[in-house]
């Protein structure tokens, strides 16, 4: 049975990244009254606490930022979306995570910043601590809003499907009930993060399930760059990997192939330093043709384990001695997503998206290294400011009713269509693209999607909508890679022909 006096937020933030830290933050600073629910149980719940390399600034050179944002997406990024994160970059570096959250970020001998640099970044302008910075920045973000008067942080928490009423988003139900607990909201924001539990390999938590997008694509939110999921060019070559921080590439270290020659000056001018895209496709060809690929830290200007001593001690617990760490491709990141003007609205009234989730345009084919989390906390400070400004109060509406007959559930349901949806993923829409096997893909996924939404019917459990919700953001991908067969960034398309022709070529 429902509460008699439904719970009501002005704003309703999902998901406690950066981005939804972000929101919550300026909401509350605006005079709002936050609830922020997280699935998340503890702060590594958050790709946020994964993320290693760091945060760009501009340093004082937006120009420069810009033009490197664009080169990496091979031009397919958004000026204006583009001019909206350069603009207010270093403000909310400064005002956030400088002066109220105190992050101390790396410096030289001589007290200042240690900028580095990473793949595809013309300039030493990332801040970083060592190569954890996410979990630096992410711990006291949390511990802060956590603190706030106006904020609520609910952990151990999903929202399940948005509440929707005469084409308005009002809040979520999340699983706190067994046939849903609503939430009703003036404002909802998004933040839930990635996709990389739609593939058997990736850099993210394990139950990135994309929910924020399925939920609000669901409701008829329009979703847009899809097929641009980005693969991370060096993690750890294991079913378990972990992510070796292109920070690395960024300060000297090379990729070498099975034969111990280094490769990447064939297949791009600047070599290691080359878009992610570029790189990613390298690694795996030289993976195939030569049986391994190794990230040589001996290279690197300082000593590997001084310098970075959070992976080196990630690979002392792999077992790996010495400098050299066997690498392959993974899932790391979803350049598109739910579309968002500049202050982080969709296309739904009410509804905001930030973070990950969202698709702002800045990242376009191919995102730049250390351009997420600084695009979770712009977007984050201006979703949350304008939700506020928006002025909308919560609205106590019909909510949907998930009461069912809760039948047995064969055990590991949904674990089982789980690993399914991933082989499709892995083999299907992973680095490169077919589209005849495209469209193979999107009939398996179709089914599965099918047999999911069959139990839901019957059954509300957290891992049946996650599933529901991984099924329906490999099917919106597996449209935009079927609709789109021009090769660009992420999306990389072959056929029995070879590569389309509008394939970057090395020597551009
Ligand atoms: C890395 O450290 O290589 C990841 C940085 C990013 O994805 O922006």
């Amino acid at each position: 049975t429902r509460d008699a006096t439904p719970e009501t937020a002005g704003v309703l933030v999902v998901g406690s990244g950066i981005a939804g830290c972000a929101a919550a933050l300026a909401a509350a600073r605006e005079g709002a009254e936050v609830l922020l629910v997280t699935k998340a149980e503890k702060p590594d719940g958050a790709s946020t606490d994964w993320a290693q390399g760091g945060i760009s600034t501009t340093r004082g050179d937006p120009e420069s930022l810009k033009r490197d944002i664009l080169a990496a997406s091979d031009g397919t990024a958004d000026p204006d979306a583009i001019d909206v994160l350069v603009e207010h970059a270093d403000d909310a570096v400064e005002d956030v995570l400088l002066e109220t959250l105190g992050i101390e970020f790396d410096e030289t001998g001589d007290g200042e910043f240690d900028y580095t640099r990473e793949a595809a970044h013309s300039d030493h302008r990332i801040l970083h601590v060592d190569a954890a910075t996410g979990t630096h920045i992410l711990r006291p973000f949390l511990n802060h809003i956590d603190a706030h008067d106006r904020i609520e942080v609910r952990q151990d928490t999903a929202a399940l499907d948005l509440i929707t009423h005469e084409g308005r988003v009002h809040g979520v139900l999340t699983d706190e009930e067994p046939d849903g607990h609503p939430v009703f909201a003036g404002t909802t924001v998004l933040a839930t993060g990635g996709i990389g539990a739609l593939y058997t390999r990736s850099t993210n938590p394990d139950d990135a399930t994309g929910d924020g997008i399925a939920m609000a694509a669901l409701a008829g939110a329009e979703v847009e760059d899809m097929e641009y999921v980005q693969f991370h060019p060096t993690a750890y070559d294991s079913e378990e990997p972990f992510l070796l921080s292109e920070a690395l590439r960024g300060e000297g270290a090379v990729l070498r192939n099975g034969e111990g020659e280094r490769f990447m000056d064939d297949y791009h001018p600047d070599a290691e330093l080359a878009p992610r895209d570029v790189v990613a496709r390298a690694v795996e060809t030289e993976r195939e043709e030569t049986g391994e690929v190794v990230l040589d830290a001996s290279t690197l200007e300082g000593e590997f384990a001084e310098e970075y001593p959070a992976i080196a001690e990630k690979c002392r617990g792999r077992g790996i001695e010495g400098d050299e760490i066997p690498v392959a491709p993974c899932e790391h990141f979803l350049c598109g997503g739910i579309a968002v003007d500049e202050n982080g609205r969709t296309s739904l009234d009410r509804l905001y998206a930030v973070g990950e989730c969202a698709r702002t345009g800045v990242h376009g084919a191919n995102r730049l290294a250390s351009t997420s989390l600084l695009e979770g906390l712009v977007w984050g400070l201006r979703a949350g400011a304008d939700a506020v400004d928006s002025g909308a109060e919560p609205e106590v509406v019909e909510a949907p009713d998930l009461r069912n007959s809760d039948p047995d559930l064969p055990e590991r349901f949904a674990a089982e269509k789980s690993v399914r949806l991933k082989r499709t993923m892995d083999e299907y829409l992973g680095l490169e693209r077919d589209p005849d096997e495209i469209a193979r893909a999107s009939a398996v996924l179709r089914r599965l999607k099918g047999e999911v939404d069959a139990y839901i019917r019957t059954r509300t459990a957290r891992d049946l909508y996650e599933l529901r919700n991984a099924c329906v953001v490999a099917l919106l991908i597996a449209r935009a890679a079927g609709e789109n067969t021009t090769s660009t960034g992420c999306h990389y398309v072959v056929s029995d022909d070879g590569p389309t022709p509008e394939v970057r070529e090395a020597d551009d």
